[in-house]
């Protein structure tokens, strides 16, 4: 079965990672304008890196879940791809080999001035961190007003256009272009299962709402594949 799988933050609410929108989500706290775009840093690159190392602490005691889990083990006997907008890398430590980062990862720095970019999960020991080049690094993830790494969402619209199988799970779908992908799934035929505690924009087009946390969605969906036989 060719599935393919769009995450958001919701699929690691269950590690223990705060989602960004909603009642107690990070975008509560902080003004995104502040803290994730282009302008902020140049403006002040410790206030913003200090946000990234609160987030690489958390992200960094946070183990895969269940639901993480699942998808990783499908990858085993279906053609499933996920499309994640999380930057924390938790499908990867899962196990999941055919993972598309959208919104980038939050443990890879980039240079402001030659562009190299590298893991260095160390980088809050001085901040801001530094290249060899002597400029200071980013975080390499995307942020607001930053267009997306070209062959991630070309990649992207390709596998939403020959899915079975689309499911999102964990996302608000507020944030473009993500959030049109499981529109293009279903012009293009696919069945599209959506797994969230809320009603989203994609609730309108889904063929199943699995209106529960992510591995409890996750598991209903496994025993539906299970019952369908292998692919
Ligand atoms: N299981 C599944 N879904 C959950 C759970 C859970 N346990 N807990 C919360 N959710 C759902 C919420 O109902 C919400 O719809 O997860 C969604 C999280 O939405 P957002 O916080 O908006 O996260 P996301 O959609 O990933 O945001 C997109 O916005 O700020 C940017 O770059 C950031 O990648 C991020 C993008």
């Amino acid at each position: 079965m060719r599935i393919r799988v769009l995450t958001g933050a919701g699929i690691s609410a269950e590690s223990g990672i705060p989602t960004f929108r909603g009642k107690d989500g990070l975008w509560k706290g902080f003004r995104a304008e502040d803290l994730a775009t282009p302008q902020a840093f140049s403006k002040n690159p410790i206030k913003v890196w200090e946000w990234y190392c609160w987030r690489r602490q958390i992200i960094g005691q946070a183990e895969p879940n269940e639901a993480h889990k699942l998808l990783a083990d499908w990858e085993r006997s279906h053609d499933l791809w996920i499309i994640t907008q999380n930057v924390d890398g938790l499908h990867q430590r899962a196990g999941s080999k055919n993972v598309i980062e959208l919104h980038g990862n939050i443990w890879r720095l980039r240079c402001t001035a030659c562009g190299k970019v590298w893991e260095d999960e160390k980088a809050c020991s001085k901040i801001p961190p530094r290249c060899e080049c002597g400029a200071i690094a980013r975080p390499d993830v995307v942020w607001f007003g930053e267009a997306l790494p070209s062959e991630a969402i070309r990649k992207s619209y390709e596998l939403a256009g020959d899915a079975e199988i689309f499911i999102v799970v964990g996302t608000s779908g507020v944030v473009q272009p993500a959030a049109n992908l499981p529109f293009v799934a279903k012009s293009f035929g696919a069945r599209i299962y959506v797994v969230n505690p809320q009603p989203t924009i994609h609730t309108e087009i889904a063929d199943l709402f699995l209106q529960t946390s992510a591995s409890e969605g996750l598991r209903r969906i496994d025993e539906l594949l299970q019952s369908e036989g292998p692919s």
